[in-house]
């Protein structure tokens, strides 16, 4: 399909995001409203055998659809998807993943209604809501699925005393105060000693919850010559509702979680740049580290060395002749923020890249002008800025630090009119047309103009921006 001029609303504005490699990649996905939906198709309490057997066939049906799913673990209205570790499944896009998942699990929800329910009119629409999360080794992926078993006991063990409680012709409330502050143990007894009934002996799937893989099956396929049957271990899709916490299931089934070899560029998958999204101003904050030592080793005046701060300015002024993005620089104190062009496609807008680039740099230009500022005062300690970086929408722009600068000025109780004006203003550097001069070049004359960077300690209200239209918009 041909390009159109509105194409780059899709290559600038949509993101994909990318799961990080070698993670186990689990969706969870939970009934939304299941409260509800339960009560309106009158599931059983606490566990509805058929609603619970319908959860399992629709997971059933995702490791059939879905190759990349190794295992399932599902209780209530939730199901645990694990993807193998090293899974390009859609290039490992979240939204596609996520997306999908919910979405083949309703839809077998719907279909397979009927036959869990023949008697029940699906009343209203089932739906999930999921989420994506990465789990980067053996041990957490483990500790995950056991953490959902261990979930499953607590509230299956909680609801089942519960339950009985409230059939045998308690409130609710008085159900619920009858459980405060018991533990498991004494659960198990209440069970025993009101009801007979031993836990141990409830549906494993009720106290298991339910785990979906494949399991090694050894079928006979035929018998050899001498009548001796000939085998073949297939995978089957199996459901089981078996204990996952302990060691036992996962050394028996060491193929369903297993750690995969790869060649050594995958490492390179692992490089997610994030890139500062469009149409947005972006804004680096630099600031000294540690700045009130320094100030003291270099015994700056306090509190504010005017030096110190044409320093800053002048390693400000050199950003903005290197980075001809930079638009605007406002600097006080022991930090200076950069803005750059709105649409500034440095280094791809990579955001890891922008930061550490222009730190690395202005700390460069500090130290190399330091003996230009400070002719007879060593440099000992070696300075070092930290930054962030920052996203505006348009609107937000020339607010930036003013306000703490004044703020500043408040706790120092200074004469704010008497002290100089980079003091209570601080410093706006930018760049200002300062002469238009014709060239003749061939038979034409051609216009040209230069730009220098200049230092203003100027008001930044609206009447500034007003004047200099040309430094956000040039
Ligand atoms: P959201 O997930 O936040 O939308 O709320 P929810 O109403 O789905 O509640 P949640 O997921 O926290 O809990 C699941 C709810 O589903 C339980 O509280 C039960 O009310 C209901 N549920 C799940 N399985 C069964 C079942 O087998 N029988 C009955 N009666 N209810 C169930
Ligand atoms: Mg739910």
């Amino acid at each position: 399909m041909a390009n159109s001029e509105y194409e780059y609303v899709k290559r600038e504005f949509e993101f994909e995001s990318r799961l990080p490699p070698s993670n186990w990649i689990v969706v969870r996905i939970d009934g939304c409203h299941f409260h509800r939906f339960s009560k309106i198709h009158t599931f059983e309490k606490p566990n509805d055998e058929s609603a619970l057997r319908l959860m399992n066939a629709c997971a059933t049906s995702m490791l059939e659809k879905f190759p990349d799913i190794v295992f399932a673990y599902g209780v209530s209205d939730e199901y645990s998807f694990v993807f193998r570790e090293e899974t390009e499944f859609y290039q490992r896009r979240e939204s596609k993943i996520l997306s999908l998942c919910v979405s083949y699990f309703t839809s077998m929800y719907v279909m397979k209604w009927k036959d869990f329910f023949p008697n029940k009119e699906l009343k209203e629409p089932p739906y999930f809501d999921g989420r994506v999360v990465c789990y980067p080794n053996l041990k957490t992926i483990r500790d995950y699925l056991a953490w959902r078993q261990v979930d499953c006991h607590i509230n299956n063990q909680y609801n089942t005393c519960f339950w009985l409680l409230v059939k045998s012709g308690k409130t609710e409330k008085e159900a619920q105060q009858a459980l405060k502050g018991t533990f498991s143990k004494d659960k198990n007894e209440l069970l025993l000693q009101q009801f007979q009934i031993n836990y141990d002996d409830e549906l494993a799937m009720f106290r298991k919850g339910s785990c979906v893989y494949r399991d090694k099956v050894e079928t006979k396929v035929k018998t050899d010559r001498s009548g001796n049957p000939i085998k073949r271990t297939r995978l089957v899709i199996t459901v089981a509702n078996v204990d996952i916490i302990g060691p036992e299931f996962w050394e028996k089934h060491q193929y369903i979680l297993r750690e995969e070899k790869c060649r050594y560029e995958y490492v390179k998958k692992f490089d997610i740049n994030h890139r500062i999204p469009p149409c947005n101003w972006t804004v680096v904050s630099i600031n000294a580290n540690q700045f009130e030592q320094f100030s003291l080793t270099h015994s700056f005046d306090k509190p504010n060395d005017e030096t110190a701060l044409r320093l800053m300015n002048a390693s400000a002024s050199l950003m903005l002749e290197l980075f001809p993005d930079i638009v605007f620089g406002y600097g006080f104190s022991n930090e200076y923020s950069f803005v750059f062009q709105e649409k500034t496609e440095l280094y791809q807008r990579q955001e890891s890249l922008i930061l550490s680039s222009c730190t690395s740099c202005f700390t460069s230009f500090y130290m190399m002008k330091w003996k230009d500022f400070f002719p007879n005062k060593d440099l000992v300690e070696p300075p070092h800025f930290e930054a962030e970086l920052l996203c505006y929408p348009k609107q937000k722009i020339g607010t930036l630090s003013k306000d703490k600068n004044e703020l500043l000025f408040q706790q120092f109780q200074l004469n704010y009119n008497n002290e100089p004006a980079m003091f209570r203003k601080g410093s706006c550097t930018y760049r200002q047309k300062v002469e238009e001069y014709v060239e003749v070049e061939g038979s034409e004359n051609i216009t040209r103009e230069r730009w220098d960077v200049i230092v203003e300690h100027v008001d930044l209200g609206m009447e500034f921006w007003r004047k200099r239209p040309y430094i956000l918009s040039r």
